[in-house]
């Protein structure tokens, strides 16, 4: 069962890539265990010859290893070769709903992720079938990055807005996930449908919020892997 979904991952990374990625881009590189398909594929494309001069940022540090082992150069959003802006960042996704807004963040890398998407003339997201969802924010829980002095405060204030709060645990490690900027996950649930647009910018506005796992300011084309083999895009190219 979980070959047959990495099959169905690795399928939707490829497609991807052959279809959008091209020589000299800058090229954001999303997290996860699909998106790490596209790098592969990235950096295979690269070894062949078959793509040249790609300047990647890697959104997480899971991601610059990959990198790292692919010779894939990398750099900071900051640095000259990106001055702070990318062609294509390519990225999975926990949901996405039928407008292409996602829920982004399963795997604790939302807040680069979410800089590197919005800093991208294009955005494409890979999923497998599963990923689909009608309603974002009921089933599998948004993400809300939070300082950790902010913790209870911003608790309160999410359980104000109808969410059911759980601080998100470390595994393999006593006591929370501490991302990679030093913050804390709170993983939230709606007991009732949300804007997903609103929201985006309604949890932000709390106090101690450093950014939420809702993005739906550039809606990606998204590849989606079926399990009968075929792979189908949706939305803007
Ligand atoms: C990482 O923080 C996430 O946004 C991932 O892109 C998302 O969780 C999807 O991960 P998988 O491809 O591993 O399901």
């Amino acid at each position: 069962m979980e070959q047959d979904t990495n099959r169905l991952k690795e399928a939707a990374g490829k497609a991807v890539v052959d279809a959008m990625v091209k020589s000299g881009m800058k090229l954001g590189l999303g997290t996860g265990s699909t998106a790490v398909h596209a790098v592969r594929r990235v950096g295979e494309l690269l070894a062949q010859g078959a793509l040249r001069d790609i300047r990647a940022f890697a959104t997480s540090f899971q991601t610059e290893i990959e990198c790292e082992k692919l010779e894939i150069p990398f750099y900071t959003l900051n640095s000259r070769e990106l001055s702070g802006g990318l062609d294509l960042t390519i990225d999975g996704a926990d949901e996405v709903d039928p407008s292409n807004f996602l829920i982004k963040g399963g795997g604790g890398a939302l807040l680069i992720e979410k800089l590197a998407a919005y800093a991208s003339s294009s955005f494409a997201v890979i999923v497998d079938e599963s990923k689909l969802t009608e309603k974002l924010g009921m089933g599998f829980p948004v993400p809300v990055e939070v300082v950790p002095e902010a913790r209870v405060q911003v608790t309160k204030a999410l359980e104000k807005l109808g969410a059911a709060v759980s601080l998100r645990e470390a595994v393999r490690k006593a006591g929370p996930v501490i991302t990679e900027h030093g913050n804390l996950i709170l993983d939230i649930r709606f007991g009732s449908s949300v804007d997903p647009s609103v929201m985006e910018t309604e949890l932000n506005q709390i106090p101690g919020v450093v950014e939420n796992g809702f993005f739906t300011r550039n809606p990606p084309v998204v590849y989606i892997a079926f399990s009968n083999g075929t792979v189908e895009t949706r939305g803007r190219q």
